[in-house]
């Protein structure tokens, strides 16, 4: 079997499931089926309900468990449709449920797809490719502010200004289709130290791939349905690479276990907030220095883990 991606940190995700007999178990991002495959080898009796927006991986992973045909069921669908897909299923209640954020490395490595900036390919980007937007589209129609925005807050690059203002002034010029015409625009104008460069393409290209898939809005608009579904006992688990999904995540989890949301200034509380979720994991969860050796991908790897608490939603 050809190494389609390495699931990072699997034995602490399939541990952190908690899994138990008859459990219906959801892997919401299911790539090359790693963890999947994992969650269905740990018990006999588990189902699994798979999701991913990519037909390459739900084929990929198809073949890959066709062993367990009769305990997985693969959903192409974003995972923002989850309530909608498991309601088609007639599923109603989960016992689990893993996100394992971003993108496989099979996609990374696929320079069809447009992931990478260090082969040439087209400024595409798309995990589902019907939809619409690809890095091209926003290379070549975003405002400047939006550009500004979206390189700072998910590229976390300093010089997002200066970028997006090359952009936008050599649009007359140049018609942003593959990934040489933004590299070679940045190489002319950017006199960088070639290490800083690569580094500064890394985060401009995270950053369009997040924003052509939409990946905070998404993550923001599944958690709450997430927990609804889970049963008492059941568990979420998220594995993230990115520091305002993993900030997305925290601050969900802290405000899903608290018991009161009443403002600070109130002298007592007044409020009727029941909590849902009791958190796990204080602090993340990261990858054991041996998995570091072995997987670079885990390196920015921060997993979290809640449960679902037994208390009446109202
Ligand atoms: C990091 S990989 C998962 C790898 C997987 N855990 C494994 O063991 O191989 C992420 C996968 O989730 C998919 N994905 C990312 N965001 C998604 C979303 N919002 N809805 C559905 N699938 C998504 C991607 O297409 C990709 O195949």
């Amino acid at each position: 079997m050809i190494e389609y991606h390495k699931p990072v940190m699997y034995a602490e995700c399939i541990e952190a499931l908690q899994i138990k007999d008859n459990a219906i178990v959801i892997d919401a991002t299911l790539g090359g089926g790693g963890h999947t495959e994992g969650i269905l080898r740990a018990n006999p009796t588990v189902k699994v309900y798979a999701f991913d927006q990519d037909p390459d991986a739900l084929k990929f992973a198809k073949k890959r468990l066709e062993e367990f045909e009769d305990r997985v069921v693969f959903i192409e669908s974003n995972f923002s449709d989850l309530r909608t897909q498991l309601a088609l299923h007639k599923v109603n209640r989960i016992d689990g449920i893993l996100f394992d954020l971003g993108v496989s490395s099979h996609q990374l490595d696929d320079a069809e797809r447009g992931f990478s900036f260090s082969k040439e390919s087209p400024l595409d980007m798309r995990m589902d490719k019907a939809r619409d937007l690809t890095a091209s589209v926003i290379l070549n129609t975003y405002k400047h502010g939006d550009l500004i925005r979206i390189f700072r807050d998910y590229g976390e690059e300093k010089a997002a200004k200066k970028v997006a203002s090359l952009i936008v002034n050599n649009r007359d010029k140049i018609n942003y289709q593959t990934s040489l015409d933004l590299n070679n625009l940045l190489n002319d104008n950017m006199k960088m130290n070639p290490k800083f460069f690569i580094k500064m393409l890394s985060r401009l290209y995270q950053a369009l791939r997040i924003e052509v898939n939409q990946e905070m809005e998404v993550l923001n608009a599944v958690l709450l349905d997430a927990v609804h579904l889970l049963a008492p006992q059941g568990r979420i688990v998220i594995e993230s690479y990115h520091s305002l999904e993993d900030k997305i995540v925290k601050r969900f989890f802290v405000n899903q276990a608290s018991t009161c949301s009443c403002p600070s200034s109130f002298p007592v509380c007044c409020c009727d907030v029941v909590a849902k979720l009791k958190i796990i994991t204080k602090k993340p969860l990261t990858a054991t220095p041996e998995e570091l050796q072995i997987n670079s991908r885990s390196r920015s790897c921060k997993l979290r883990i809640a449960e679902k608490l037994n208390t009446k939603e109202k």
